[in-house]
């Protein structure tokens, strides 16, 4: 989808109650606002909605046909199902999860916050950087529900988790000292076909069209950084990112977690 995302995209409100977010949002994202209750499928003004409401927020591509929403939902059914399913073994084994009590991780590429969370409910803390404003804003609804959720296990996780809305590399040095790793996972290369997914890639790639691909510097910084290691998610079959062989790798049979051993982790 050619052109400007930001410049198609605009706030709705889902309800009366939700305008006063709705207003601050579309403030802070400087982003245009559709009436309240425009149904995406009837949208002619925007090729996307961020749909907001009193407690949560959503992103809609406009026109009929198109996938439905995508949201931060940390208690949804397939992330249970993940935990239940042991597919978080192979990402806890390339951080060094076990290795050290209380392992702080920088995710440098938060996202939607998945692999973030799957991190803290392993038990490490998770300090996420997301530099995209509206995504960060969708992670940040996703982290505040759970917070208040009545799900002790739920509230639990995210209290390991912290989110700064900005480029990692422009993180404060004090941070660094404090991780022990950094994750990176700066590609939407999806490895699973699920209806969940192909919404979520459609929507990103929309919402990500104008970002610079420069992953290779991502990761050339954060092998400068004083961590113990550094892990890159990347599909099975792949090359190493920017051409930089790992120490070793953790395969699984969609993505491969390539590890960058700088130190021991102790
Ligand atoms: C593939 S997604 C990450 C998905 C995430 N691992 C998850 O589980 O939901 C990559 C994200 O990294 C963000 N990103 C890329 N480079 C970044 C950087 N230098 N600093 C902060 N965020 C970055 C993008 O905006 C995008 O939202």
């Amino acid at each position: 989808m050619p052109g400007d995302a930001r410049a198609q995209l605009a706030i709705c409100a889902r309800s009366e109650q939700a305008l006063p977010t709705a207003h601050r949002l579309a403030e802070l994202l400087q982003l245009p606002q559709v009436p309240p209750g425009t149904l995406p499928s009837d949208c002619k003004s925007a090729q996307a909605l961020l749909l907001v409401d009193t407690q949560t927020l959503a992103l809609q591509l406009c026109g009929r046909k198109m996938p439905g929403a995508v949201a931060v939902d940390f208690g949804a059914a397939d992330m249970r199902h993940r935990r239940g399913a042991g597919h978080n073994e192979l990402l806890g084994k390339a951080v060094g999860i076990g290795k050290k009590r209380e392992l702080a991780v920088l995710d440098a590429t938060a996202g939607l916050g998945r692999d973030g969370f799957v991190l803290a409910d392993l038990g490490a803390r998770v300090r996420m950087y997301e530099r995209h404003p509206v995504v960060a804003a969708m992670l940040e609804a996703g982290i505040r529900a759970a917070q208040t959720s009545s799900d002790a296990w739920l509230a639990g996780v995210v209290s390991r988790m912290s989110l700064c809305s900005q480029d990692a590399r422009q993180t404060d040095p004090s941070q660094l000292c404090q991780a022990d790793v950094i994750y990176l996972d700066p590609m939407f290369e999806r490895r699973d076909k699920s209806a969940a997914v192909k919404k979520e890639m459609a929507l990103f790639q929309f919402l990500l069209q104008d970002e610079p691909e420069d992953e290779a510097d991502l990761l050339r910084w954060a092998l400068q950084r004083p961590v113990a290691r550094v892990v890159v998610k990347r599909p099975a079959r792949a090359a190493p990112l920017a051409g930089m062989t790992p120490s070793h790798s953790i395969r699984g049979k969609a993505v491969r977690y390539d590890v960058h051993v700088l130190a021991g982790l102790c």
